[in-house]
């Protein structure tokens, strides 16, 4: 009987199998455009989005009529990103929260539940580097790293997870990295934080997807230039990505409810090569790609993100112009940490 289960079991995996594959096709032939939910009107949380990726999510989403609620460390930036996102008609709430602690994270959820409402939307954004070398690494800047990267991740999932159970409506994305599948030198604890973000966002995923409606993103970038990461970080083969490429992916990948999206999609084959090919091959062919990752000596603080702002906000202007002066401003500007 069992025997007879189990081959039932293996044709019923392969049909599932074909129909994906096929569906995925059908689906490449339909625009994205068509594909993507709407999220007017719901209540979406980016954490850091004081700046960099956070800030350029964040005006993405406004512009598509969510309510947007952002969290950083750094006051000022927050306050900058609120009034950006007003800027183009938006509606913006910020709070100085530091995911670094765990009351913080509670308390500030309370407070957006009790001023602004239930979030449906959770963008895990925040992210930061050490970018020495493991040994010279001070244990503070790892506590840190696994922190902001990784365990804040825990704590904004239990603050807003149980209302999304409620409405059974919600969606948590995740910003990880390409560095969350594979390791690459002087990003001993970044790669370690994000291996740990992949692991727990999949493991979420198999939690929820059974039994509520409620959907998970995990965005895997290359480098990005200008969020004050990377800046030293000048890979061979492939460029770094801009932020606003980047930005426009995690809003197209969960507009979309993909499960996983790599940016740029082609290095998907990066993921395949590790497994595919011995482990001394692959391993020099990461390698190679960020061997100028070994010339890198910053740490990245929450980076004061003036550079970015317009001191003055054009009065009245059309918003659209707006928002790619911001935007392209972003992106031009070279932060050093
Ligand atoms: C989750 O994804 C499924 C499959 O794409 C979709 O049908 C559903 O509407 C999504 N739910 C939410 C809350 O986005
Ligand atoms: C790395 O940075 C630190 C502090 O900024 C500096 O003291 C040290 O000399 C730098 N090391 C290298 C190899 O550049």
């Amino acid at each position: 009987m069992s025997f007879l289960r189990s081959i039932g079991d293996l044709i019923g995996f392969l049909i599932l199998t074909v129909v994906s594959i096929a569906e995925s096709i059908v689906k490449l032939f339909i625009p994205m455009k068509y594909r993507m939910k709407s999220i007017a009107g719901e209540i979406a949380l980016v954490t850091g989005g004081g700046g960099g990726l956070g800030r350029l999510i964040a005006l993405r989403l406004a512009k598509l009529g969510a309510i947007v609620v952002i969290w950083d460390v750094n006051k000022i930036g927050t306050e900058e990103t609120v009034k950006l996102v007003e800027a183009i008609g938006g509606t913006c709430y910020g709070y100085v929260c530091d995911l670094c602690d765990r009351e913080d994270v509670y308390k500030k959820a309370k407070l957006v539940k009790e001023e602004v409402g239930k979030v449906t939307i959770l963008i895990n954004n925040a992210g930061v580097a050490s970018g020495m070398r493991f040994i010279d690494t001070p244990d503070k800047l790892i506590i840190r790293t696994m922190d902001v990267n990784v365990m804040s991740h825990f704590w904004t999932t239990k603050a807003f997870l149980p209302s999304m159970m409620e409405s059974n409506k919600g969606h948590i994305v995740s910003i990880a990295s390409l560095a969350g599948h594979l390791g690459v030198p002087r990003l001993v604890d970044y790669c370690t934080s994000k291996f740990a973000a992949i692991g727990f966002e999949e493991a979420l995923h198999m939690e929820l997807a059974a039994r509520y409606n409620i959907n998970t993103t995990v965005i895997c970038p290359f480098f990005i230039r200008s969020t004050g990461m990377f800046e030293d970080v000048s890979p061979r083969f492939f460029p770094r990505l801009s932020p606003n490429e980047v930005a426009d992916r995690v809003v197209s990948a969960m507009r979309c409810n993909e499960k996983i999206a790599v940016v740029p999609g082609y290095l998907y084959i990066l993921l395949v090569a590790k497994w595919a090919f011995p482990w001394t091959v692959a391993g020099m062919f990461i390698r190679g790609i960020v061997s100028n990752t070994l010339g890198c000596n910053t740490t990245t603080t929450p980076a004061p993100k003036k550079e970015v702002i317009p001191t003055v906000l054009p009065k009245k202007s059309d918003t659209v112009n707006i928002h790619q002066q911001l935007t392209k401003r972003i992106s031009n500007s070279e932060r050093k940490p």
